[in-house]
């Protein structure tokens, strides 16, 4: 129940009708059995910063921050963890004694899913499809994890090679080769890949039947991880299960940004087990829905 001395974590995007945050985090919240909930509010680009000044003044923990706020809310930061302070990007926000402190929590989800799957990004060869907020953000996380070289694609071939300019230079390193988005390509470097990042909203519903890489690209060496989540096994993830791959839904990542936040703005750890099976539960519904 929702009383006088409940304390807010929000959750701020716009469009947000859709976001699984409140939901799952929700659950956990209730498990913990604290008098602490999630709540979601729709901010235009324009108000954001009002936003974050209003949260401050009601007393609410933190903003979990998604689309289009991500750089707005790294600007606003008074300090920065490291992956927020490197890409500019922050989608979490914490109140702390007065100061706004911003974390980019995204890498931690991707490297979590793929540590939970039993792979080590050490060494390995990683191709990431796209080269928006979120490719970005990737790039930096798994070099960072030690792989070996990253193969960025991307339908726009100059965005992916502006993005692989700013992570070589700020990380000194010549580990980001850039590729069109192209079925031949896709082949001939997937052949030697280990791992395959789906970083574009490509297969997202409602449109399942969309896929980023064909299939005749993958093979049982790879590990196929896809970061989106509605549906639970995107075109990719079950052409990639056909094929003899290990695949990572998306699900993992999106639960370890909500882990994140709890401990973050209550220095608690909420279980994760319990979020992702609510997180399916509640994709089940809505797919169910007409
Ligand atoms: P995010 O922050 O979630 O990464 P974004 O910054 O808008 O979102 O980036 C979306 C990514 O998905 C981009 O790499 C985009 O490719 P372009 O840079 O060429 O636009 C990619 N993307 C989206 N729709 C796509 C499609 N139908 N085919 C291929 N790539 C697509």
């Amino acid at each position: 129940m929702i009383d006088a001395s409940t304390k807010f974590i929000a959750i701020v995007g716009d469009p947000i009708e859709h976001s699984m945050t409140p939901v799952i985090q929700n659950a956990a919240l209730e498990a913990l059995g604290v008098n602490v909930r999630n709540i979601a509010f729709r901010v235009s680009k324009d108000d954001f910063h009002n936003a974050v000044k209003g949260a401050m003044a009601l007393g609410i923990l933190g903003l979990m921050v998604t689309i289009p706020h991500k750089e707005a809310a790294a600007a606003i930061a008074d300090e920065l963890d490291w992956l927020a302070k490197l890409t500019g990007s922050a989608n979490l926000l914490h109140f702390r004694e007065g100061a706004i402190v911003g974390y980019n929590t995204d890498g931690y989800g991707a490297s979590q899913s793929l540590k939970d799957a039993g792979v080590d990004v050490g060494g390995k060869r990683i191709a990431i499809i796209g080269a928006g907020g979120a490719g970005r953000c990737l790039c930096f996380q798994m070099l960072l994890d030690g792989a070996s070289c990253i193969h960025l694609f991307n339908r726009t071939l100059d965005k992916a090679m502006r993005v692989a300019k700013e992570v070589e230079e700020k990380l000194s390193c010549d580990k980001v080769h850039v590729h069109e988005l192209k079925h031949d390509v896709l082949k001939e470097v997937l052949a030697d890949a280990d791992i395959l990042i789906n970083a574009t909203s490509v297969g997202m519903h409602p449109n399942e039947d969309e896929t980023p890489v064909p299939a005749d690209c993958l093979h049982d060496r790879l590990t196929v991880f896809d970061i989106v989540y509605n549906p639970l096994e995107t075109r990719l993830l079950r052409e990639a299960r056909q094929v003899g791959a290990r695949t990572i839904d998306g699900v993992s990542m999106l639960v370890y940004t909500n882990v994140r936040a709890v401990e973050v703005c209550l220095n608690l750890t909420p279980s994760f087990e319990l979020m992702r099976q609510r997180c399916i539960e509640e994709l089940k519904r809505r797919a169910s829905q007409p």
